[in-house]
């Protein structure tokens, strides 16, 4: 078992500790907002923050992973909340969304310890592949962001998803839509 603390919560993982943490947390855990791109550390969509620092899933093992606090896409806010989240839909920084988990992580990193980045700081700790080219909304967004962690400017709340749980978890076979008769 390798025990680590997942979105706030104390998971142990029964799998091989050399299981790269995004399998783990993709297949194992279910959180499948953690996207897998190249498995090899060039794209970024598998970044989580571990220990308050962006890293790519992909090349952490759980053995490395074991006794951490890791924050996954689904973790950041229950509701879409986030700074980062605001900013990156109210400046319209995302198309396919592939890569958007990911560079929300990264970017949430940076804002939390830099509320204020400049260009070429947001450039170098947000080095995430987007095959969109949203990289200049992404700047403006990263910024954005760091102004509403600041309390400098309000970014009203993001839509809500539109699709009920049901029908994602038709979407995603893996994910099981919670029963309403179980409650929580
Ligand atoms: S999947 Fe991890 S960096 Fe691409
Ligand atoms: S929004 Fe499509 S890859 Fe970035």
């Amino acid at each position: 078992m390798t025990a680590l603390t997942v979105n706030d919560r104390p998971v142990e993982f029964a799998m091989d500790p050399e299981t790269p943490l995004l399998w783990a947390l993709r297949d194992a855990a279910n959180l499948t907002g953690t996207k897998y791109g190249c498995g090899v550390g060039d794209c970024g969509a598998c970044m989580v923050i571990v220990d308050g620092e962006a890293l790519r899933s992909c090349l952490i093992t759980l053995a490395e992973a074991e006794g951490r606090f890791v924050t996954t896409i689904e973790g950041l806010s229950r509701d879409r909340s986030h700074p980062v989240q605001q900013a990156l839909v109210a400046e319209q920084a995302i198309q396919c969304g592939f890569c958007t988990p990911g560079i929300a992580m990264a970017a949430a990193a940076l804002i939390a310890r830099n509320p204020d980045p400049s260009d070429s700081e947001i450039k170098a700790a947000i080095p995430n592949l987007c095959r969109c080219g949203v990289y200049p909304r992404l700047v403006r967004a990263v910024q954005r962001a760091g102004r509403v962690a600041r309390r400098l400017e309000r970014i009203s709340a993001a839509p809500a998803p539109g699709i009920s749980a049901e029908d994602a978890a038709r979407e995603v076979p893996a994910m099981a839509a919670p029963d309403p008769a179980e409650g929580d």
